[in-house]
């Protein structure tokens, strides 16, 4: 059976996560959770103050960050040079952070680069906002994850509480809407729906259903 890519895109909170994990536990095969990696860039330009607009400070970070994933117990882990920072970076600051670090140029550069290494050898499942349109434009399924706004941030609340009892739902919409925006608008890799990705809108459908149909498509595709 040769390798295989599946790529999954969408706005924040629609349920790619959970998606990806779950296919990449049925199936075997790596999963690779792209915004993972550009919220440990945006940990490290917290922690080292380094400063966005400089150039030269950017590539040096870069050149300093190793960014590894490593399956425990069935879920992924991040590690940004050798420290698990899973739990850090799911929160709106480090998100917001993410979303400003992945409009640089060279960053976006870095982690594509990245990305396409981590897949050479295996069958992926990647989640992000640009796999299927400029990472893996040739990846054998491409899914558009996408729900309701106000569904988004219902679900979105229910993880954050977890680390935080007194956010608000208001609060959470209004980041989930910033965070649209600046997905949708910015110059390079914006969020786009290719023409050859199959949408899935997973407002009312369990988290169940959405993995089914994944596998029913890669079957109607040969891929599996
Ligand atoms: O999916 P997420 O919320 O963990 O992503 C964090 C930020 O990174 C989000 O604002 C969008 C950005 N991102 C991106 O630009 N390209 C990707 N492939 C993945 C995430």
């Amino acid at each position: 059976m040769n390798n295989y890519i599946i790529a999954v895109d969408g706005p924040s909170a629609a349920g790619k996560s959970f998606l990806s994990e779950e296919i990449a536990n049925r199936l075997g095969i790596i999963y690779i959770d792209t915004g993972a990696m550009y919220r440990a860039v945006a940990l490290y330009f917290i922690e080292n103050n380094v400063d966005m607009n400089n150039d030269n400070d950017v590539q040096k970070a870069l050149d300093e960050i190793t960014i590894k994933f490593k399956r425990i117990n069935n879920k992924i882990h991040t590690f940004l040079n050798g420290e698990d920072i899973s739990l850090k970076i799911r929160t709106e600051q480090i998100g917001m952070m993410a979303s400003k670090v992945s409009a640089i140029k060279r960053v976006r550069e870095e982690m594509i680069e990245r990305q396409r290494n981590l897949a050479k050898d295996d069958s992926v499942i990647l989640d992000g906002r640009d796999i299927g349109s400029v990472v893996f434009p040739n990846a054998n399924l491409k899914v558009f994850l996408t729900a309701d706004v106000e569904e988004r941030a219902k679900r979105r609340l229910q993880d954050l509480k977890i680390k935080n009892p007194r956010i608000t739902y208001d609060e959470v919409l209004n980041d989930i809407k910033k965070r649209d925006n600046k997905d949708i608008n910015k110059p390079i890799s914006p969020l786009i729906e290719t023409e050859d990705s199959i949408r899935i809108d997973t407002t009312s459908l369990a988290k169940e259903e959405v993995v089914n149909e994944v596998i029913r498509l890669l079957k109607e595709r040969d891929v599996l």
